[in-house]
């Protein structure tokens, strides 16, 4: 049909599934803003190359401005089967409001292939700033949570058996750990997203000379794509992004994993606040902790669209094909689920208790089998050799069906002659806690330094 933007060759009209496959304004207009800003860019470059007068433009200008305001106030109506996309829409509806005669020109040298890409990396910017706040704000909680609750003991794990005491704070800071990271690869990623595809044309470039880095700028973009075939045909900024945000979410998995199992009824160490857990319809005692159930199931959600974003991308051969229109649906579910997850980790760790006592109750003397053998080693002993011996001790232990710190100094000396009165001293919780100073270990002196690579991280440092 002729009301097409592309209806000049066409006779026949679409079958009307077809149009509904084939049309993508129903999730793009989301980029209503960043199109109608393009337009406003894409026409001011288009006075200096002669293609637009100084009128001209004013009035596009305009035009695009009231098309905004009718976005905005909820009262722009879409065409159905009419508006493909919102940048048909958008034009669409400028020359309804301007006139075709001046509308018309607003596209000479553009695609909506450069159009599109421009779009999304627009609106993806905006996007990535808003989760680098949720991501400052969530590791801002880290690092806070961990100087105040510095003092709070627990018991460390590997293989999800209780190995060493460690801080409460050195778990958090695990995760500070892994979350910096993701700080610093999403703005590393930024820069990437950060470059202007407009003026790239549907593929070879623009013929009228328009000056590109005078859009970017005014669009704020940090520079170009060089090669225009690439500006089209190019959505790695897409899957770099979900890359990033698959990563994080694995985190997010882990982190939320864990405290699950510690607010199970068997730790007890942390509770959460009522605004994150909800009820059981059937069993009245139930508190469950279903926002990191969902952190934990949204991170699948999120590998699997970023798998399948890849494989939508593999097979396209150069350079723009309508494979690339599926980048969209996926990049936004992607950017809601990704800064969804990020609050609500936030709420969740600024508002959860944590139960010290069952905690320490958790700390068992065997734990310190390794300080046991560290002693000796202190001593000159091999440490090949004190890790047999104090593996008699806990052996010891089992047999006389004991803890390890109530064996009587007769029964340690008769494991190893080595032992002194002082071996006592060995069997405390904070002691050995204390004793691994060097950086990056649990010591309070080693936490607080880790307190303070987080926060550097955040400057960006
Ligand atoms: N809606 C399209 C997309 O998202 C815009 C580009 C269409 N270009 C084209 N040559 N059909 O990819």
């Amino acid at each position: 049909s002729s009301t097409k933007l592309w209806g000049g060759r066409f006779t026949g009209s679409l079958d009307p599934i077809m149009t509904q496959y084939n049309e993508s304004i129903y999730f793009d207009r989301i980029f209503y803003s960043q199109d109608i800003r393009g337009s406003i860019a894409y026409a001011r470059a288009n006075i200096k190359t002669g293609i637009l007068t100084q009128h001209e433009f004013s009035e596009i200008e305009r035009g695009l401005k009231a098309v905004y305001k009718e976005w905005e106030s909820n009262t722009f109506e879409i065409k159905s089967g009419v508006d493909e996309d919102i940048h048909t829409a958008n034009e669409r509806r400028l020359g309804e409001i301007i006139g075709k005669e001046i509308s018309g020109k607003l596209h000479t040298g553009r695609s909506r292939n450069d159009q599109v890409a421009t779009d999304m990396r627009l609106w993806l910017k905006e996007q990535l700033d808003r989760l680098e706040g949720y991501l400052v704000d969530f590791l801002k909680v880290i690092a806070a949570r961990a100087e105040k609750e510095i003092e709070a003991l627990m018991p460390g794990y590997t293989h999800l058996q209780r190995a060493q005491p460690i801080r409460w704070s050195h778990w958090m800071l695990m995760y500070g750990s892994f979350f910096a990271s993701d700080l610093q690869r999403l703005r590393e990623l930024k820069v990437r997203v950060n470059k202007c595809p407009l003026g790239c044309g549907a593929l070879a470039g623009n013929p009228f000379d328009i000056d590109r880095e005078a859009m970017a700028e005014e669009l704020g973009f940090d520079g170009l794509i060089m090669n225009s075939l690439a500006g089209v045909a190019d959505r790695d900024f897409v899957v770099e992004t979900m890359q990033w945000g698959s990563m994080l979410m694995m985190h997010m998995s882990r982190w939320a994993e864990d405290l699950i199992i510690y607010s199970s009824g068997e730790f007890h160490f942390v509770q959460l606040a009522d605004a994150y857990s909800t009820g059981s319809s059937l069993m009245p005692q139930k508190k469950n902790p279903d926002s990191l159930e969902l952190l934990r199931g949204k991170s699948g959600r999120v590998f699997g669209q970023m798998a399948g974003l890849m494989m939508s991308v593999k097979g396209i051969p150069s350079t723009y094909n309508k494979d690339l229109q599926e980048s969209v649906e996926p990049m936004l579910d992607h950017v809601k689920t990704v800064g969804d997850s990020l609050q609500i980790a936030t709420g969740v760790l600024s508002t959860l208790t944590i139960d010290t006592d069952a905690m320490l109750a958790s700390l068992t003397p065997d734990m310190l089998a390794t300080d046991l053998a560290d002693y000796l080693v202190r001593k000159g002993v091999p440490f090949r050799e004190t890790h047999h011996i104090s593996g008699q001790v806990v052996a010891l232990a089992e047999q006389k069906k004991k803890p390890m710190d109530q064996l009587s100094f007769e029964e340690l000396q008769g494991v190893d002659r080595r032992f002194e009165k002082n071996i006592i001293e060995v069997f405390d919780y904070s002691k050995s806690v204390e004793m691994r100073s060097a950086k990056g270990g649990t010591s309070k002196k080693a936490v607080l330094e880790q307190i303070e690579a987080v926060k550097k991280a955040l400057e960006g440092g």
